[in-house]
């Protein structure tokens, strides 16, 4: 029994010394070690023995089984080392390649234009509000003033989505609905998407818009000129000349078209200001009584000024962009430059 105890041992150990591989290990250890094992069917044959050799033997197996499970933990160690160190010899990595490069993502123009107005606006104590596409006839004409045979209501200019619901055509319904929320004063410009039935190399039927106004007691049309002002000298440069050019909206009285000096001749005159030396970039003026009216704001006590702009158009006029359509076909050679 001890001599095949000693032989067990013998072959066992160098059985493990030779394992090349941790599955293999385990299977000779499984071999000698495990229920099945071979010192496991010498410990189960002991009921055989004399009272005397019984211990002895018990003895010298478990002996076994202790150097036999410390040798195939010291071989496991090792067989593993050894393959780290394999693998550290084949898989090495050559730190002097490039990486692989990500393409970052960048705002799109408009955005970027959209958030400077906002910043510039933001400075002059601006907020920002924002107000649905899909909008109440309400809010998009009738509170603003437009009266139902206006020819902005025209079927040329706006998508009606049911008889009493359109695709907004302007911002300026969010100056209604910011008024039926607040009471003044009010300072608040809303950038957003808006909507018309039109196409050609200036117009896109869909488009973008800020649109701002501030409502409180005594605001002058002096006020509505010294922001405005401000705003263009900070958008397109301090030396830039500035006109205001009397025009018509159903929402202020009296109302003013904005002009800056031309961006591509300094005024001279040239293809794109058509020769006048003058480029449009808003329209404003300051509110109208029967808008007031249909905001229960007391047009005896307050008074206040709007406006609103085509933001396609001032990254035109900023980049010199001369097809707005370049900014919806999101051809990344055009959106790169920005
Ligand atoms: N809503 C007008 C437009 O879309 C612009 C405007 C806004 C004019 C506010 C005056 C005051 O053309």
């Amino acid at each position: 029994m001890k001599d095949k105890l000693n032989k067990i041992e013998e072959v066992a150990l160098q059985e493990a010394a030779g394992a090349v591989s941790e599955i293999e290990l385990q299977q000779i250890r499984a071999r000698y070690l495990g229920k099945k094992g071979e010192i496991t069917a010498v410990m189960k044959g002991m009921g055989q023995l004399s009272a005397e050799e019984r211990p002895l033997v018990g003895a010298l197996a478990n002996q076994v089984k202790d150097r036999l499970e410390e040798a195939f933990a010291k071989r496991q160690v090792a067989l593993r080392k050894e393959l780290m160190h394999q693998k550290l010899a084949t898989e090495r990595i050559d730190v002097t390649l490039p990486g692989r490069r990500q393409m970052p993502g960048s705002k799109h123009p408009i955005t970027q234009v959209t958030e400077e107005i906002v910043e510039i606006f933001a400075a002059l104590g601006f907020g920002v509000a924002e107000g649905p596409e899909i909008e109440k006839d309400f809010y998009n004409f009738e509170a603003l003033n437009i009266p139902r045979d206006h020819p902005a209501r025209d079927m040329q200019d706006t998508f009606y989505v049911s008889e009493d619901i359109v695709l907004r055509t302007h911002t300026s319904p969010v100056q209604i609905r910011t008024m039926l929320k607040h009471q003044p004063p009010v300072r608040v410009v809303a950038p957003g998407t808006v909507y018309r039935r039109d196409s050609d190399l200036t117009h896109s039927p869909m488009f973008h818009q800020i649109e701002g106004f501030l409502v409180d007691k005594k605001v002058t049309f002096g006020d509505l000129k010294g922001i405005l002002t401000t705003f263009v000298n900070q958008c397109f440069g301090k030396n830039i000349d500035v006109r205001f050019r009397p025009s018509f909206f159903p929402f202020t009285e009296p109302s003013a078209e904005v002009d800056i000096q031309c961006v591509i001749c300094g005024g001279s005159g040239c293809r794109v200001c058509s020769q006048t030396g003058w480029l449009e970039i808003l329209g404003s003026g300051m509110i109208d009584p029967e808008v007031f009216k249909s905001v229960d704001y007391d047009p005896e006590v307050y008074s206040g000024f709007a406006f609103g702009m085509g933001i396609e158009r001032i990254a035109m006029l900023k980049y010199g962009v001369n097809d707005l359509r370049l900014f919806f076909e999101n051809d990344m050679r055009f959106l790169r430059q920005f």
